[in-house]
Formats: C-alpha cells, structure tokens, sequence
C-alpha cells in the first residue's frame, strides 16, 4: 500500500508507525483513517511483528479530528456521514483489538481523537508537556466514538469533568488518571517508550494476544460471569507450545524461544 499519511519503520520484531500530516499536527481525515486501520491491521496479522509502536511526526503526536473534514460531513448524506464516523470508529476497535501489544509514543499535543488513539492503545507514554484534552464539545460535538476506550481508561468521574469542560490538561494529570502510562521529560521520552518495548519483547506472543483478549473479556463484568472463561483460558494456555515452553526454559534456567 503506497501511504501517503504514514511513515513506517520495521526494525526487527517492532513496527513503528508514525502519523505523518505534521502541516495540520496529524489531524486525521478519510484517507488517514484508512491507511492507519490497514497499517495497524495487517501488522497484526504478521507472526514476526511482535511489538507496535504509534508516534507523531512534527510538533505533536495528534490534533485528533481534521476539523475540515468533519466540517464537510454537512454535504454527506446521511449514509456517508455514517460510513465515515464507523471507519473511524473501526480505527480505534482495529488499535484496541489488535492482536500486537501497541505502545503509544506522546508528544507535543493529543486532542479529541488524538487523545482517543492514546486511549486505545495499551501502553501509552508521554512527554512532560504533551497538552490533553477531550476539546469536542468546545467545538460543538461529542468525544463519541471514543468514549468506550477513555472511559475504560480514566473512569466515570474524571471523564465527566473532562468530556464536559473540554479543557485542557497536562502529561502529569494525564498519568495521574491512567489515560497514560508514564509522563517522562522529553529527552527521556524515546528511551522510556524502548524500555516498554524490551520488557513487551520478554512475553510470549501468543501469550501477549491471550493477554488482551483476557483483559477485555473481563473488564467491568461480574466474577461469577467470566469464571468459566478464564478458566478455560488457563487451561488451554498452559498446555499450548508457548505455555509448554515458557514453563520449561524457567525451569531449566535458561530464556525462552521468543526471548531476546
Ligand atoms: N484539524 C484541522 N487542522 C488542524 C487541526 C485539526 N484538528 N489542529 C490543528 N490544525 C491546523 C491548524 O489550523 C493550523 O493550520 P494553518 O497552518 O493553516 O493555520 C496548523 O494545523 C497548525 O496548527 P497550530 O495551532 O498553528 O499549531 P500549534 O503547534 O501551535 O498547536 C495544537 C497545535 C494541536 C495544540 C492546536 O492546533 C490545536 O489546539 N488544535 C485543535 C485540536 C482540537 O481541538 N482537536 C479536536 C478535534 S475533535
């Protein structure tokens, strides 16, 4: 796919994908939302990519929404305006659902969507600095399709303050919330996002997949409903190859197939 939005890298077992419309801070618009699904898709279906890592061109990660492409909805029809609001939609699921631990490298600015992206990834980590904010409703609309990830994130209470006031707020606040992992001074930014990526590299593939499936399974539902799932999953886990394996180099003290 010849990409005109994105830049990516593949190093070894890791795919760095970088948003690249620094112009308009990596604004998303249709053909980005395509390319960034697609990318983010098909990394997740290569055994040999075993870590995502998603990142900024420019000044800042990503200003969310292109404002001028959504202002545009008001020519679509109704069908169209639909079909662009599930493509963006289906970008977040394609992030969260992803097969592949997705490592969040953030900075300068994530705003609306931008911030949303942050959300649906699995370990987000941010500069000092780095500006938040649901602004939507400063603008007149609603952090709709992104509200399952944030909420899951940040909870109840933080994200009617935030949803409601739209305002602003900063890398230590966005850690304090857990809508980021860690907030670290920007020179330490690129070796904290490597440092995330070594320790994810130590994890059994398979077992990492398992791993987000499991969290999702569980998230917010009764012990009693999820019992017979996880044990399930323990129970076919622990005999699989990569169970089988992990178990055994402990043991004999040595590393793992998948080790590095
Ligand atoms: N959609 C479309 N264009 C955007 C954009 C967006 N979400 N965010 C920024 N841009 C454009 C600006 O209009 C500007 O265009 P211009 O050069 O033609 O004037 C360009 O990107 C650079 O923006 P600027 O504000 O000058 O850069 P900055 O580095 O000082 O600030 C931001 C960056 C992201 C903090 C600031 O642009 C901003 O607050 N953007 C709004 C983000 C927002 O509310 N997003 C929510 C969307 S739902």
């Amino acid at each position: 796919m010849n990409l005109e939005r994105l830049e990516v890298e593949l190093q070894g077992p890791v795919a760095r994908v970088w948003l690249n419309r620094p112009e308009v801070r990596n604004a998303f618009d249709g053909l980005m939302v395509t390319e960034l699904r697609k990318t983010l898709f098909d990394f997740g279906a290569i055994d040999a990519v075993r870590v995502i890592v998603i990142g900024g061109r420019g000044p800042s990660f990503c200003a969310g929404g292109d404002l001028q492409w959504m202002k545009a909805a008001v020519n679509f029809t109704r069908e169209e305006n639909l079909r662009e609001s599930q493509a963006l939609a289906d970008l977040f699921f394609t992030v969260y659902n992803s097969p592949k631990p997705v490592v969040a490298r953030v900075h300068g600015a994530a705003l609306g969507g931008g911030a949303g992206l942050v959300a649906a990834c699995d370990i987000p980590v941010a500069a000092l600095g780095t500006q938040f904010g649901f602004t939507e409703v400063r603008l007149g609309i609603i952090p709709a399709v992104i509200s399952p990830y944030v909420v899951g994130k940040i909870g109840e209470s933080a994200a009617r303050e935030l949803f409601l006031t739209g305002e602003r707020f900063e890398a230590v606040r966005a850690a304090e919330i857990g809508l980021v992992r860690a907030a670290v001074p920007p020179d330490d930014l690129d070796a904290a996002v490597e440092g995330r990526v070594k320790e994810l590299l130590q994890a059994g593939p398979r077992a990492i997949a398992e791993a987000k499936a499991l969290i999702r399974e569980v998230a917010w539902k009764r012990v009693e409903d999820v019992q017979r799932y996880t044990v399930e999953r323990i129970c076919d886990l622990r005999v699989s190859m990569e169970g089988q394996e992990g178990m055994r180099a402990f043991l004999e003290k040595r590393k793992p197939t998948w080790g590095s």
